[in-house]
């Protein structure tokens, strides 16, 4: 490697390393309590000065299959094409809903998907198959994954941190000016911070995939610019992706065609963005024949159309 690349790196690696992260904006729980303002920095001390503020271990904590009509929910978006397919293995669903029957969850955290529920439901939506999509992939990549069920809380808190960034950004359907864009990316951080709080842990799986799921393997992500490297991230960063690509969105007409959405995956995988096990495990669930996670062969063939107007990463004039 040329020396000069080199040592551009090593001072990129040592600024992520050493400065602390800025709030560009700042983070509130649902019902308006200001816990950071805008400028903040993310240090351990301000972390840990907010999570021992927060009586988190008083809270009550309730089953989250139980919750409103979570559990109901959850089995109609097995039942949408392509989950018909991948989740269409009996034993995995009996297995995926026994583990998501040990989650419980504090009020203030049932709250925010209530809040979705009723305010921006593709949204709700996706933090449920989040949830049982990464217990999916994470009983063929992770070995003893039944002893690290406590961090499946992960899936569906991922993006609780888009409590901070206002509906009219949630939904709009042109395209977002560059200030819109810096506040939509403000949901990793601000559910970094959101989660550390209530989990009374700043080192809780479920901050930091709050905080990375956007983050790919070769430091392209934000909010850090870091390379991805624990397992359960990637597997919530990858599944993320395939979620958004399929499902409804404000900012394109048409969802991605399920060969399409892949396609795009297998080219994330071969730019080294996203990890190629994690691709391989979901092209697997994909087949009918269900092939295991290691022997699932991917086309790299393009054949699928992305769907036409599609403002997604196209920025307005401020
Ligand atoms: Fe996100
Ligand atoms: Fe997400």
């Amino acid at each position: 490697m040329n020396l000069n690349i080199f040592y551009k790196i090593l001072q990129k690696w040592k600024n992520i390393m050493t400065n602390p992260v800025k709030l560009r904006f700042p983070v509130h729980t649902l019902d308006g309590q200001l816990l950071l303002p805008e400028g903040s920095e993310l240090t351990e001390d301000a972390l840990g000065l907010l999570v021992a503020a927060h009586p988190s271990c008083a809270l009550k904590t309730y089953p989250l299959m139980d919750h409103g009509t979570v559990q109901k929910d959850i089995f109609s978006l097995f039942n949408r094409p392509p989950y018909d397919v991948v989740f269409s293995d009996s034993d995995s669903i009996a297995e995926i809903v026994d583990i998501m029957k040990t989650v419980w969850f504090a009020a203030p955290v049932l709250d925010v998907l209530d809040f979705f529920k009723m305010q921006d439901v593709p949204t709700y939506h996706h933090m449920l198959t989040i949830f049982a999509l990464t217990i999916l992939i994470a009983r063929d990549l992770i070995p003893g994954y039944r002893n690290r069920v406590s961090e499946i809380v992960c899936g569906p808190t991922h993006d609780f941190g888009k409590i901070c960034v206002p509906l009219e950004i949630l939904k709009k359907q042109q395209p977002l000016t560059l200030n819109e864009l810096d506040h939509l990316k403000h949901h990793t951080l601000a559910g970094y911070v959101l989660l550390s709080y209530y989990f009374g842990d700043s080192r809780s799986i479920a901050a930091l995939v709050a905080r990375d799921h956007h983050e790919r393997s070769n430091g392209s992500g934000y909010p850090k610019g870091i390379k991805q490297q624990d397992l359960m991230v990637e597997i919530v960063a990858v599944c993320d992706i395939y979620d958004a690509l399929i499902s409804p969105r404000p900012y394109r007409l048409d969802s991605f065609d399920n060969r399409t959405a892949l396609e795009v995956l297998t080219a994330m995988a071969q730019k080294r963005e996203i990890g190629w096990r994690v691709v391989k495990a979901l092209i697997a669930h994909n087949r009918a024949s269900k092939p295991g996670c290691h022997e699932a062969v991917v086309s790299v063939e393009k054949r699928g159309t992305p769907p036409a107007d599609n403002c997604y990463g196209i920025l307005a004039d401020e």
